[in-house]
């Protein structure tokens, strides 16, 4: 490989960890040297799963000074209470999304980490899949022309049949938009360029729920953010994306994302994934054309490529694409969708976005740069 490993420190071991745990294991730049928990035994429980060195505290995994990026796999009410702190030891921190929960918590973390000189990093990192960036691709090539608008549509009946402890999804922090909005807002921008402003509205739609999953099958959970938000969002480039993202709805037929251009129009694969399908119809067209993929680490294993990414990153002192600041972009629109409705007016979005470089295409199996 020629480059020195980096080493990373995992926070957080409950449901999502294992599959950072097998990205880590798959990518050779990456090195475990540590995985923590409030719940040390969840810790040690991984650390045996995963031949991880050492299980241990917060605290004692933020003095390791040979972890280089603090991976904050944690609840999203302890996102930036945790960042914060890997920001306090000088570590590079990659966050699960949401970036935070407050909007405040957000800014604080950028603004921390410029002056300690320490990157941010935040899922989702999807958009660096093979889907997504091919899709990235026909887009700048003008596939389908100049973009003008875009639809998305994460439509489902929530977490409570299948997540061992899914109370977190229905506290504020949670919902559909704060659990699902990043993939599909963070598609959206890698293809069309920072947003302007936001007009929503948010609603509790089934505000009592049931959990069907083990263990704690039976159990009430109330609704206490909302479950069913839906709103538009400008684009500085002047289009325009219609987006729906629902815990409240059993059944839909609609497409995942869709974007039209001047010229046709691109149908991009579920932003939650990093494969395909990729299709594409220019105007006058009869039918729809599945798009070959130009662009590898579409399957599955690949789960948190952001981290890696950072960590090739670091070694060649290059940008990393899924960042922080780009991340409280995407914050920020989500509470702008929450606070329009209640405001009655659109929402102006401040934070900058940078568009990430694309991946370069024909990468090797296990390689983000050529
Ligand atoms: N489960 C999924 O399929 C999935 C997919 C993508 C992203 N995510 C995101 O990943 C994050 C974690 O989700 P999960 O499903 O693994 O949740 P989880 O509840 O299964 O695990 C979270 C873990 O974090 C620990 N924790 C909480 N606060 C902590 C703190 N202050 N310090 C140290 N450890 C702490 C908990 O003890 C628990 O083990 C969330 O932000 C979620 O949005 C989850």
């Amino acid at each position: 490989m020629g480059k020195q490993r980096v080493k990373i420190g995992i926070v957080g071991c409950g449901n999502i960890s294992r599959a950072y745990l097998m990205t880590a294991q798959s990518f050779p730049i990456l090195e475990v040297a540590a995985v923590a928990d409030i719940d040390l035994k969840r810790a040690q429980a991984r650390a045996d799963e995963y031949f991880v060195p050492k299980a241990c505290t917060v605290k004692d995994l933020l003095a390791d000074p040979e972890i280089e990026i603090v991976v904050n796999l944690t609840i999203p009410a302890a996102h930036a209470e945790v960042a914060l702190q890997a920001i306090k030891a000088k570590k590079h921190f990659f966050n699960e999304k949401p970036f935070a929960v407050k909007l405040a918590d957000g800014q604080k973390m950028v603004a921390e980490a410029k002056k300690a000189k320490v990157r941010t990093g935040c899922a989702p990192g999807t958009f660096l899949g093979g889907g997504l960036q091919t899709c990235r691709k026909l887009i700048d090539e003008g596939a389908i022309g100049q973009p003008l608008s875009a639809t998305a549509f994460m439509m489902s009946p929530g977490h409570e049949s299948w997540h061992p402890d899914p109370e977190f999804y229905y506290k504020v922090g949670g919902g559909p938009m704060f659990d699902m909005g990043p993939y599909y807002l963070t598609a959206l921008l890698n293809m069309l360029g920072p947003a302007r402003r936001v007009a929503g509205s948010a609603t509790i739609q089934r505000p009592e729920r049931t959990i069907t999953s083990e263990p704690k099958k039976g159990t009430t959970i109330k609704v206490e953010t909302p479950d069913h938000v839906t709103g538009i969002v400008e684009f500085k480039s002047g289009a325009v994306a219609t987006m729906v993202t629902s815990f409240a709805v059993w059944h839909a037929n609609l497409p995942r994302i869709e974007v039209y251009g001047t010229e046709g129009t691109l149908s991009m694969p579920d932003p939650n994934s990093l494969g395909g399908p990729v299709k594409l119809r220019k105007a006058g067209e009869k039918e729809w054309q599945e798009v070959k993929l130009t662009h590898g680490h579409d399957g599955g294993g690949k789960w948190g490529i952001g981290v890696v990414d950072m960590a090739y990153a670091i070694r060649s002192g290059r940008p990393h694409r899924a960042t922080g600041e780009n991340a409280l972009h995407v914050l920020e629109i989500m509470h702008a969708f929450l606070g329009s409705g209640k405001k009655g007016a659109f929402v102006k979005i401040a934070a900058p976005y940078r568009r990430p470089e694309p991946l370069p295409a024909g990468l090797g199996p296990m390689a983000l740069d050529d």
